[in-house]
Parts: C-alpha cells; structure tokens; sequence
C-alpha cells in the first residue's frame, strides 16, 4: 500500500510530506553501513569503523557496497584519491541497481602520473541504458586530502557535487520520454580497479606496477534516504546508527533542486572544469543529441 501510494504521487507536495516520515539519516561506521565485497584482504576498516581503505595490486583491486538498498536519497562520502602516479586506476563511487535494466548513477575518478590532473567520470544508466557521460577536471588535487562526493537522488532530479557544488543534474524528463531512475531501489557500491586498457589519455599510460600497490580512502558516509526494506514495497526506517552529523535541514535533498548560487556554481563548473560532455557530441549523436539534452536544461 506505501509503494502504490509513493509511486503514485507526482505532487511535490505530497511526495515530501509523505517520504519525511520514513526518512533515514545514517551516520554510522563504515562496518554498519558496507560489506567488503570483494578482493579479500585489499579492504579494510580501520579506526573502529571510521575509515575504510581500498587497494589495488598486479592480481587484484577491491570493493564494498551498501548493506542497504535506497530508494531516493542523499549521500554523502569523503574521499582521498590514490597519490602519486595513479595513472591506469579506477576509484569507481556509484549507485546501482541489479539486474537487466538495471539503473546506475556514477562517479568514476580516472588516475594520472605524478602530477597531472585526475578526471571525474559521470554517468546515468536508466532502465539499463547509459551513453550519458560528462568529464570534468577538479578545481583540486584530490589526492592531498578528503573531499566529498554527494549524489542527491530524488524524484526530480539526481545532482552530482562535489564540496558541496554541483558538477551535474540530471534532470526527470519522463514527460519527454526519457526514463528515470525512480523504481529500483539502489546499493551504494565502490571500488578500486585496473583499467589501463582506456582510463588515463585514452588507455595510452599504463599502470606501473613499481608503484603498487595503490590505495584509496574512505570516510564520514552520511546518508539521508529512503531505504528499501526485505525486498517488500515499503520505503521503511532503521534507526540511526550514531548521532555523529544531523545536519540542518537535512530532509532538504527530497525536493532539492538548484538556487540561484547553485546556478552560478554549475556554470563556473561547466565553464571551467568541463571536458565531455555527451550533450554537444555531435559526432556520435549524428541524428541530433539525446532526448533529455533538447531543452536546453542540461546546464
Ligand atoms: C592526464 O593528464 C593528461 C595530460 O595533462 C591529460 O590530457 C588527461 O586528461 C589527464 N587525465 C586522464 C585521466 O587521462
């Protein structure tokens, strides 16, 4: 009955009442929140919880993902990407769902040598297609200390930021056409990866081995969201694991669109630090650029 009715809502209004009541804040530790998923010792929790490590090696690189899986919602992580020369590694941050036409909203953070700049991948995958990606470089070297990497997911919209700033929104274009990620409830996963054959200048610089293994950090996960409880239609609570951040004002992400700054923001962002954008590549949309990108609205 909770789903039909939460599906059924359009009304902004309603929706936001409705979802407030079964929100969920969770600050907790990485071992409440994440299961280490794969490439066995090469993650690790450390600091009770507070800090998870992964690594990456000739033989193997390394994941978790989410214990629970969320319907809308705002999530917050700090990362510290790998140091040094990065080149050939894939720190992939991201959100999916399971199984064909699968939704999958994503940052991937492609590695470079010594001193040269990371580039932020972005992608949305709705019902089991993608091709939607953007690049940007950061205003930042993401390696020298943690910074934050949201995903904002609501009925409306999905907004990537970064500090706070938004680098992209995806917009609900459903009356065009364009499906929406707003029906397969999603774990949160990451992982760090091997991918020389394309990740940095186009697959021309290889991993160097020499410098393995290659470690990425993790910490201070908050989510704000809906969470999806026993496979079953209702959008149910846990209780919050900590009281570490309540942020103000924190239910904000079920309507949270862009202000007037939040503008300006993205502008500086687009106009400054984006490098792709599918949008304006014409020479792969020859028969004239995908749906959501016509009404001008992708800025
Ligand atoms: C790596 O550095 C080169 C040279 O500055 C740059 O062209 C490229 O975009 C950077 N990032 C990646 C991931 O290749």
């Amino acid at each position: 009955m909770a789903t039909y009715i939460y599906h059924r809502m359009s009304e902004l209004f309603l929706l936001s009442l409705f979802v407030s009541s079964f929100m969920v804040a969770s600050a907790g530790t990485f071992d409440e929140d994440f299961d280490m998923s794969w490439g066995d010792h090469r993650g690790k929790m450390l600091d009770k919880g507070k800090l998870l490590t992964l690594s990456l090696d000739r033989i193997s690189g390394s994941g978790f993902q989410s214990k629970r899986e969320y319907l809308f919602g705002r999530m917050d992580m700090q990362l510290k990407l790998v140091s040094g020369d990065s080149a050939g590694t894939v720190t992939a941050y991201y959100l999916s769902s399971e199984g064909n036409n699968h939704d999958e909203i994503d940052f991937e953070f492609l590695g470079n040598l010594s001193g040269e700049p990371y580039i932020v991948h972005t992608n949305v995958y709705t019902q089991g297609k993608g091709d939607r990606e953007q690049q940007f470089y950061l205003w930042f070297d993401p390696t020298k200390d943690f910074h934050t990497y949201s995903f904002v997911w609501n009925p409306h919209r999905i907004i990537f930021l970064v500090d706070n700033t938004p680098i992209r929104v995806f917009y609900n274009e459903e009356s065009i056409g364009v499906p929406f990620p707003n029906s397969q409830p999603m774990k949160l996963y990451s992982s760090l990866w091997n991918a020389d054959q394309w990740a940095t200048r186009g697959g021309l610089v290889k991993t160097d081995w020499s410098k393995a293994p290659f470690t990425a950090c993790y910490r201070n996960f908050n989510a704000n969201a809906c969470v999806w409880s026993r496979g079953s239609s209702s959008c149910a609570s846990t209780p919050s694991t900590s009281g570490v951040s309540s942020t103000p004002g924190s239910g904000d992400w079920q309507t949270q669109g862009l202000d007037a700054n939040g503008r300006r923001r993205l502008r500086w962002v687009q106009k400054y630090f984006m490098i792709y954008n599918y949008c304006s590549d014409f020479k792969r949309f020859p028969q004239g650029c995908p749906r959501e990108c016509r009404r001008g609205r992708f800025l």
